[in-house]
């Protein structure tokens, strides 16, 4: 090496490590399930780092989920929608946000089969809205949060992993509007050279999850004394990842991650239907098969999902840490002791929306 250049060596690889250090976030959606395991998980992990949580508090908002660290100088809520490109653009120039991290989205794919108008609104709207404040700001890194269903659906018998290559194909209105605001990003970058990185990562699970998800639907049903309803036969395969998990490939991914790239990010779980989830559950909580109750199909319904991870593994070290089975029983235990929690979710509008999707309160 030139000897010049091994004089600048250290100071290069310091700056590189200093980049993203004592860092200012905006973190969108983030009073939702995933949002709020981040933050909890952000602020232990960088307790230097700033974080701005934006969040409309929608039916699935819950800013419960982060009283641990509502006291916290390093930590701010603002309550309002990634569509206000004014409220977004005066936090990110106020709050001299470097970091995006974009998680705010209408997720229930059954709800958007209901309504998918709020689905277009604040998946893709909202999306294109924050990359125009992110572009005028100067926004260091832009992180969208996807998702594997935007690849459509693998055949049961299949042994194809969806990878970064997979050609998009959404199948459900809340697919659809993910894939759309997945092309804005990518389109951002391509055009305006907006710093964005994305991750798509299939089915999360364990605490804070709203109970219109099957797994806390399943355990939080059983302690009510209800049954758990299985769409059609059962027999879907998700690929399960415990939320942590996908903490932990987020923060991978925003600090060595390379500008323009999309990740994919999965979990153990071998092809396991959905019924066998929820015999595990019932396992879990000593309970026998008269507590499944087989109901209508979701119209359009994914057969399969899997992923194949092994970019981010080759490229930065990430695997999934939690083995399904415990990952599965640590979220029943959080359920089983976190009833007060759901408990006050498990009403008015809950029950108005789980009469339209089962038929019953
Ligand atoms: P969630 O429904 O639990 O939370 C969504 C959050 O976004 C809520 O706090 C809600 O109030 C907020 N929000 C909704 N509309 C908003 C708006 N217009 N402005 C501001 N805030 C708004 O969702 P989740 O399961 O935590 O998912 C988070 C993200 O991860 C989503 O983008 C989802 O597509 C993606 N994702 C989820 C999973 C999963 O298994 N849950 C898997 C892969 C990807
Ligand atoms: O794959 C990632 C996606 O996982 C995320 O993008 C979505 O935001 C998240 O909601 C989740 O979507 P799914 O539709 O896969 O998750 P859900 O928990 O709704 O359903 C999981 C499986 O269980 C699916 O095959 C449908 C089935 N199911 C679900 C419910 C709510 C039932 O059989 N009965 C039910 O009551």
């Amino acid at each position: 090496m030139h000897k010049r250049l091994i004089y600048l060596f250290p100071i290069l690889i310091h700056k590189e490590e200093q980049k993203f250090k004592n860092m200012n976030l905006l973190v969108t959606g983030g009073a939702g399930f995933i949002g709020s395991n981040f933050i909890l998980y952000w602020l232990k992990r960088y307790p230097e780092d700033k974080i701005v949580n934006l969040d409309k508090l929608t039916y699935a908002g819950n800013i419960e989920n982060l009283k641990d660290v509502e006291d916290n100088k390093n930590y701010k809520f603002v309550k309002g929608d990634i569509c206000d490109g004014e409220l977004i653009d005066d936090l990110m120039k106020n709050e001299n946000i470097d970091v995006v991290v974009h998680f705010a989205a209408e997720s229930h794919v059954d709800r958007s089969i209901l309504d998918p108008a709020p689905f277009i609104k604040t998946n893709i709207i909202g999306t294109y809205t924050l990359l125009e404040a992110a572009l005028k700001n100067k926004i260091k890194r832009f992180h969208h949060v996807s998702t594997d269903e935007v690849f459509g659906s693998l055949a049961l018998n299949s042994k194809e992993k969806f990878n970064e290559n997979t050609p998009y194909a959404p199948r459900s209105p809340y697919s659809a509007s993910k894939a759309s605001a997945d092309h804005l990003v990518r389109a951002y970058y391509y055009t305006y050279n907006l710093p964005v990185t994305i991750s798509n990562c299939s089915n999360n699970f364990g605490p804070y999850q709203f109970p219109e998800k099957l797994i806390p639907l399943a355990i939080t049903n059983i302690l009510e004394g209800k049954k758990v309803p299985i769409y059609g036969d059962g027999l879907y395969v998700r690929d399960w990842l415990f939320v942590e998990d996908h903490c932990t490939a987020i923060d991978l991914i925003i600090h060595k991650g390379k500008i323009g790239e999309t990740y994919l990010i999965g979990g153990m779980t071998e092809d396991i239907s959905n019924i066998n989830v929820v015999r595990k559950i019932l396992k879990i909580m000593g309970k026998g098969e008269e507590w499944i109750e087989f109901v209508k199909d979701r119209p359009g319904h994914d057969r399969k999902y899997r992923i194949d991870w092994s970019k981010i593994n080759k490229e930065l070290g990430w695997y999934p840490k939690h083995d399904f089975d415990s990952a599965l029983k640590f979220t029943v235990d959080w359920y089983t002791k976190n009833q007060d929690w759901w408990k006050k979710i498990k009403t008015g509008e809950y029950l108005d929306y789980y009469k339209r999707q089962y038929g019953k309160k």
